[in-house]
């Protein structure tokens, strides 16, 4: 579902991406791990439509995304792709339970409905009790797992995470890890996942590993 070909990225002398061939299967969670500078958030921006190669194709469900014009591609993220970064992007004015909310309201989902959605969600990664604070009122690891109910709400084709829990504990990394594979297989959805926790083996698939721009296995 996902496929990349030969990508290739510099920025001015760095070689980012070195010839990357990588095939995701619908479903399928893949850990990407390797040391800093390896390439890891450059694959995953390239995969997801947010950066363009310098050379070689991606395809998303037998489209090539890398071709699409910029406006194509924001609605494919927006209809088919769920982010978590490292940092909780979650808009800090907004409640927790209207940040779950937002990206069903932005495909027009009614409110009531949205409101139904984000708070089964909520309710099942224990988030319920603390919905209507804002991020900025809960621990790092409560807006972290409001993160993922985020990101998986619209049932996105694919979710991609960027150290989604650089910046937890290991026990609150390990339940936001639970949440996104839990609910990802639950929905069906695939997941890219780059992360430094070895522990996140035990939830994917498989794992990739990265080295100086390069797949090295
Ligand atoms: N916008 C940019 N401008 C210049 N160089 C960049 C830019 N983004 C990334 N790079 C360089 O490209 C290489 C790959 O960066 P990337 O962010 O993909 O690494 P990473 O594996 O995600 O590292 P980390 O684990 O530290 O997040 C690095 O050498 C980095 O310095
Ligand atoms: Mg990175």
């Amino acid at each position: 579902m996902l496929q990349a070909k030969n990508l290739n990225l510099r920025f001015g002398r760095t070689v980012a991406l070195d010839r990357v061939d990588i095939e995701i299967e619908a479903g399928e969670i893949v850990a990407v791990m390797g040391p800093s500078g390896s390439g890891k958030s450059t694959l995953l921006h390239l995969l997801a439509g947010i950066l363009r190669p310098d050379q070689g194709e991606i395809y998303f469900d037998g489209r090539q995304v890398h071709s699409l014009p910029d406006a194509t591609r924001s609605r494919l993220r927006l209809t088919s792709f769920g982010f978590v970064l490292q940092f909780g992007d979650l808009v800090p004015e907004l409640t927790l339970r209207e940040n779950v909310e937002l990206p069903l309201r932005l495909l027009n989902v009614r409110r009531s409905e949205a409101r139904r959605q984000a708070a089964s969600l909520l309710r099942q990664l224990d988030a319920l009790e603390f919905a209507d604070r804002r991020p900025g009122q809960v621990s790092g690891g409560q807006a972290q797992r409001v993160a993922v109910a985020r990101a998986l709400v619209h049932r996105p084709a694919v979710v991609f995470a960027d150290e989604p829990t650089g910046a937890l504990d290991s026990v609150n990394g390990e339940l936001v890890l639970d949440a996104l594979t839990g609910l990802a297989r639950q929905q069906g959805s695939t997941v890219v996942v780059v992360t430094h926790e070895a522990r996140v083996a035990a939830y994917a698939d498989r794992t990739v590993l990265m080295r100086d721009g390069r797949l090295v296995g």
